[in-house]
């Protein structure tokens, strides 16, 4: 198992996830990395574990540096399995190891692991000394859970902030300057859109109370290590955090025989008339979780759905409950459908739509039955009046 020096007798020792492609309903393609690192100083820290099953993973890299049994200090930054699951059999190796986790954290670590380990609170703004560097605590809660916190070494200039920055990307690579930035950019924000994107305010809070820590390098629980592109990183969860959109426009969909798509083509074709770049996502061909991309970028989200059983389509109904949970803002919305003897479904788009706060600037169209070739005239007229909207 190889090992990486990110700074000096500071290593990466985590596992990497290449069958991983499904993150609690996140696809992900590219599987990911769990990222734990430990600090070899006077006192010998890890931060952070592994997801359980590579647990033997991240032991055969620690051995290659220090026997486990020296380790002082686990430091849980947070509680999710992900990076705790390993702390007990952790523990087993490193009995002497002390883990210090935030308050909450001490709460759901006792939960999950039902007392089998002793924990030591560290309050947000302490510090603690390891020899030639300090380790210092800062909460940052709801990025990702309640317990969340980071680590951060002056001393190095290293953030080791969890699961913020993170991208689920497997890869040999652990630097951002050693992959594709296109891929890591575009994994960056898939996984802010599936992940962070609710926690917005709690976000912005962290900044705050990180702000003027001197940072050269970011190691996030997820993904590469970042010290190549960390002012485009924090420029774009700049824009993120702040629900910045493009003008563009996704149009989301699921048809029964062909009505709802027929229009969904009209209105896609009129917005392009229009001058507005549009994506067209199917929802029984695409992924609600890649979908979430598109829907950081555009301004406009369009949704459409036929009728089936007094209800939205399924995938439709899934997508709203995806949606109402990862709460973009900011948005112009529009809904579309068809039906056959029950009108009065697309009025639940709608009030899902007004319950967000999206702007709805035009009047929703539910057509019966089969659209006639005015009806799908009048869809292309729609949508290039949407455009101007989104203009
Ligand atoms: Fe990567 Fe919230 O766990």
């Amino acid at each position: 198992m190889n090992i990486v020096e990110l700074k000096p007798d500071i290593y990466w020792v985590g596992g990497i996830d290449w069958d991983l492609r499904n993150f609690h309903g996140y696809l992900t393609q590219r599987g990911t990395t769990y990222n734990a690192y430990l600090i070899m100083d006077e006192k010998i820290v890890l931060v952070d574990t592994v997801k359980y099953h590579k647990f033997e993973e991240m032991v055969a890299r620690i051995r290659r540096i220090v026997d486990p049994a020296k380790i002082d200090y686990i430091v849980s930054n947070h509680v999710e399995m992900d990076h705790s699951g390993s702390i007990a059999r952790m523990l087993e190796l490193a009995p002497n190891a002390k883990v210090l986790t935030s308050t909450r954290g001490e709460k759901g670590l006792a939960r999950h692991f039902k007392g089998a380990f002793e924990t030591e609170v560290v309050e947000s703004g302490s510090t603690l000394n390891i020899g030639k560097r300090n380790l210092a605590f800062v909460h940052i809660p709801m990025v990702h859970w309640p317990d969340s916190m980071v680590t951060y070494i002056p001393e190095d200039k290293l953030l080791l902030p969890n699961d913020a920055f993170g991208q689920h990307l497997a890869s040999s690579k652990r630097f951002d300057d050693e992959v594709d930035t296109a891929v890591l950019m575009q994994e960056a924000e898939t996984y802010y859109a599936n992940i962070v994107m609710p926690l917005w305010m709690s976000v912005s809070r962290a900044f705050k109370a990180l702000e003027g820590l001197e940072i050269d390098m970011i190691g996030p629980s997820h993904g590469v290590i970042l010290r190549g592109h960390i002012g485009d990183m924090l420029g774009e969860y700049t824009k993120w955090v702040d629900h910045q959109t493009e003008p563009r426009a996704v149009i989301i969909y699921d048809s029964m025989w062909g009505s709802t798509e027929a229009m969904a083509y009209k209105l896609y074709e009129g917005l392009l008339e229009g001058g507005v770049p549009v994506v067209i996502r199917n929802l029984k061909t695409n992924h609600i979780s890649d979908i979430m991309t598109d829907v950081m970028r555009s301004r406009a989200i369009i949704l459409g759905s036929a009728t089936i059983n007094n209800n939205v389509m399924p995938t439709v109904g899934s997508m709203l409950t995806y949606l109402k949970g990862l709460k973009p803002k900011n948005r112009i919305g529009f809904a579309f459908g068809s039906y056959g003897w029950n009108p009065k479904v697309l009025g639940d788009v709608e009030s899902f739509m007004d319950d967000l706060g999206w702007d709805r600037p035009m009047e929703s169209v539910n057509i019966n039955y089969v659209p006639d070739p005015e009806e799908l005239d009048g869809m292309k007229d729609k949508g290039m009046e949407l455009a101007k909207h989104i203009l």
